[in-house]
């Protein structure tokens, strides 16, 4: 008689059974919610463009961030929506901005949280670009004085990391520098290290009013074809002084994130963005498929790659639910 000498379905054969091998398992414990606050008071907005996300005052962003502690999510990646954008990007590194205050309501309410914030001016400067123009074009080395200041005016605040999204070359050498010389010895910096210029952002500039006025971020966020070059900007970023690096987003580019844990050893973020949140929202939605499953499937994949940390507008479903 002839059978099959190994039969792997044996491993399968039960729910106790799956999860006694299971090889990678998700867990609140390396989640990043992301909340978006704006100036007013007493606000909870709906995102037109983004399912069960909303834009918060400084004030109610407070409850969202117990709530979310409570959750046992560890950390939240804070954004800023100005009322006020000029060209420069100023309301930015404000000791009275709207991501500086909120900073510092939730450190009071919930001192454990860790507050990470974005560090960008493209939702604060007038023409929607990541930095400063001159000659119609984003001008890295005065960009990256002003992202410097606008990190050390969250550390000011009380943020625990900072998160420069932007993508000008040695960013994390200014900002780490301003916060060595500020004796800010403690902050981490979580570099947007290899982020790609991605039709994914879209719900997400939407909610922020960031799209660019004119042309594309194309000379500064990576060309979605490259993976060697994304390795390059990894170890730039390390030797600079990140202290995590994140790849952005996370589902087209699960090949990057797994060659990146094959060469470095610092904790890796991957960041689930808006659209592919979306996507997966709008085919729940119109019936096409079981949202939770899919989540969970979709988030277990970017672990099994090799991310240590997701950032996922999904972490308070996820917390939720397993
Ligand atoms: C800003 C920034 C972007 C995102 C995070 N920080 C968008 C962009 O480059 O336009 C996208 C996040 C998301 O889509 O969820 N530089």
């Amino acid at each position: 008689m002839s059978f099959p000498k190994i039969r792997l379905r044996r491993l399968r054969s039960s729910a106790s059974m799956r999860r006694l091998v299971r090889e990678t398992t998700l867990s609140v414990d390396n989640l990043v919610y992301p909340l978006f606050v704006r100036e007013g008071s007493e606000l909870k907005e709906p995102i037109k463009s983004m399912t069960d996300c909303f834009h918060f005052s400084s004030d109610t962003v407070t409850a969202e961030a117990v709530e979310v502690a409570a959750l046992g999510i560890p950390a939240v990646l804070l954004f800023g929506l100005p009322d006020k954008k000029d060209e420069i990007g100023s309301q930015a590194w404000a000791e009275t901005g709207v991501v500086q205050r909120s900073i510092k309501e939730i450190k009071k309410a919930v001192p454990d949280l860790l507050v990470i914030t974005d560090v960008c001016l493209c939702g604060y400067t007038s023409n929607g670009h990541c930095g400063v123009i001159k000659d119609n074009k984003v001008d890295n080395d005065a960009t990256c004085e002003l992202l410097a200041k606008v990190a050390l005016s969250h550390a000011y605040a009380g943020a625990d990391i900072v998160a420069p999204s932007d993508m000008m070359d040695g960013r994390v050498k200014y900002i780490r520098e301003a916060l060595e010389e500020n004796n800010f010895h403690d902050i981490a910096i979580m570099s947007y290290s290899a982020k790609f210029a991605s039709a994914f952002y879209g719900p997400f500039r939407d909610a922020l009013d960031s799209a660019p006025v004119f042309g594309d971020r194309k000379t500064y966020q990576m060309d979605s074809a490259n993976a060697r070059q994304a390795l390059a900007e990894i170890a730039l970023d390390i030797e600079e002084g990140a202290d995590i690096v994140i790849i952005k987003p996370a589902l087209p580019y699960l090949d990057i994130i797994y060659r990146a844990r094959q060469r470095f050893d610092c904790p890796i973020a991957a960041y689930n963005v808006s659209g592919e949140y979306m996507m997966l929202n709008s085919a729940g939605e119109a019936g096409l498929l079981d949202k939770q499953q899919a989540m969970l499937e979709m988030l277990t994949s970017i672990k099994r790659a090799g991310a240590d940390i997701i950032i996922t507008y999904f972490a308070k479903d996820v917390a939720k639910g397993i």
